[in-house]
């Protein structure tokens, strides 16, 4: 699926990830600066905060209570955040578009 990845400063980078990978993966995978991803994608870091575009908020899902209690940890937190290590790449999300926060940037 492609994916653009914006980063704080207006950078985007497309990216085709393969499906079943995280859209924390495909980012670390493809170089794309902007995704710490400390923990690895254990959803236990918070470095791996993205905002979700809102045409893509429901084909991506809805954070699960773990994700939302580490999401208390990132910074400047909104309705479309989420963790991209807890988001999986399917055909549903291609063209998926995320933005990157200030704290990763
Ligand atoms: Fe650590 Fe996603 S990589 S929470």
């Amino acid at each position: 699926a492609k994916i653009t990845y914006i980063e704080f400063d207006g950078s985007e980078h497309v990216v085709d990830v393969k499906p079943g990978l995280s859209v924390m993966e495909g980012a670390i995978r493809n170089n794309v600066p902007g995704i710490d991803a400390d923990c690895g994608g254990a959803c236990a870091c918070a470095t791996c905060h993205v905002y979700v575009d809102e045409a893509f908020q429901e084909a991506a899902g809805k954070a699960s209570a773990m994700e939302e209690s580490m999401l208390d940890f990132a910074e400047n937190v909104q309705p479309n955040s989420r963790l991209s290590c807890q988001i999986r790449v399917s055909d549903a999300l291609d063209g998926l578009i995320v933005r990157l926060p200030e704290s990763q940037h």
